[in-house]
């Protein structure tokens, strides 16, 4: 790995992460994610993204141990980053407070195969009823109801004040070491500042070149929040911009400027998060060794000039859009996040 992507940034609470992950999100099929991490661990990767609702955090987990058990890389020296899941919140509305917040952190350490977590983010800022999404029989509920409006078992509550309460427990007995949040605007990061006791360390949100949100970054890095993008390559959605109609690593501005730097436009894309934003973590997700090697193989800058054209194409596009603000429904609390899109939109 080049210097600057082993390179590390620190969070305020004195603990450092590096720059690039290995994102995990939708490695779900059997098998991969546990080479993937063991493939990248070896080439250098020292964070890695995940998640419980990605559904891959025991692969995850054996594969680390047997990093452990072979001597390729110590516990100490790894960031590993999980996070709550939508269901798992803790407070009022469950009518027992933390429990199923302790419950889940338990699970993804023990899935995980670890005593304690680098970062645990709360994934997004809104909860879902448990009992739904635990349905045995592994339906899947439709966004909306036949006449359009939003199917009301898609039960949406400001539950993160709560949830914080919780997460600044798991820093003080040890379970983990940095605690944030992902998916949140800047108006319910201030509301957590104006509550807690330990801010957050990271808001983990979608960052690519058709998605800047410089607003949130400034925030973000006046609070001394570091910000860490998923989404870089703009993952493997279809949902391009109506502008450019082509996904980020066919954009001809991106190829023009990996042909004539002999780089490939997943590199020009990875490079540009890191090069332009000295507050921003990326973690792009593959599960190909050839892939996981090149992106981080980034040896090379971007000249300002290609940096501003990158800039130049934000058009404010999310591939990754919560069904949660549709027409009809009236829960628009969190509009910096959610927008309408279609029902084939997906929580990350
Ligand atoms: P794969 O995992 O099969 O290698 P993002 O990080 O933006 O979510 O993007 C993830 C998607 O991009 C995955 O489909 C991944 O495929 C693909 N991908 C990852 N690295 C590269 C690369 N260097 N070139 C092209 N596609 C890539």
């Amino acid at each position: 790995m080049a210097d600057q992507e082993q390179s590390t940034l620190a969070l305020k609470n004195g603990h450092h992460l590096p720059r690039i992950g290995l994102g995990t999100f939708q490695a779900t099929q059997q098998g991969l994610v546990g080479s993937a991490v063991k493939y990248a661990v070896k080439a250098g990767y020292r964070l890695i993204d995940c998640a419980s609702g990605y559904g891959n955090q025991k692969e995850i987990g054996a594969a680390l141990k047997e990093l452990f058990e072979e001597g390729a890389v110590k516990r100490e020296d790894l960031f590993i980053v999980s996070k709550l899941f939508q269901t798992h919140h803790a407070g009022t509305q469950h009518e027992d407070g933390d429990r199923r917040c302790v419950e889940s952190l338990d699970e993804t350490l023990e899935d995980l195969g670890l005593d304690y977590l680098d970062l645990y983010l709360i994934h997004w800022p809104f909860g879902f009823q448990e009992k739904k999404l635990d349905d045995s029989e592994g339906i899947k509920q439709p966004l909306r109801l036949g006449d359009g409006s939003p199917n009301p078992i898609w039960n949406i509550k400001m539950e993160y004040l709560d949830t914080w309460r919780c997460f600044e427990k798991f820093v003080a007995n040890g379970k983990c070491k940095s605690i944030g949040v992902s998916n949140f605007t800047e108006e319910q990061l201030q509301q957590i500042i104006d509550m807690c006791t330990i801010p957050p360390a990271v808001n983990q949100i979608e960052v690519h070149p058709y998605l800047l949100q410089q607003n949130l970054h400034s925030y973000c890095a006046e609070k001394n929040i570091r910000v860490m993008g998923y989404s870089p390559l703009g993952s493997t959605s279809s949902n391009h911009p109506q502008k450019y109609g082509v996904n980020l690593l066919s954009n001809p501005v991106i190829k023009v400027i990996a042909e004539k730097l002999g780089k490939t436009a997943a590199q020009i894309l990875i490079k540009w998060t890191t090069q332009n934003n000295s507050n921003l973590i990326t973690i792009p997700k593959s599960t190909t060794p050839s892939r996981i090697v090149e992106n981080v193989s980034l040896d090379f800058e971007i000249e300002n000039e290609d940096v501003k054209k990158i800039n130049e194409l934000d058009c404010g596009h999310r591939y990754f859009i919560s069904y949660l603000k549709k027409p009809g429904n009236d829960n628009i609390w969190h509009s910096g996040v959610i927008e309408e899109g279609n029902d084939d939109d997906w929580v990350r």
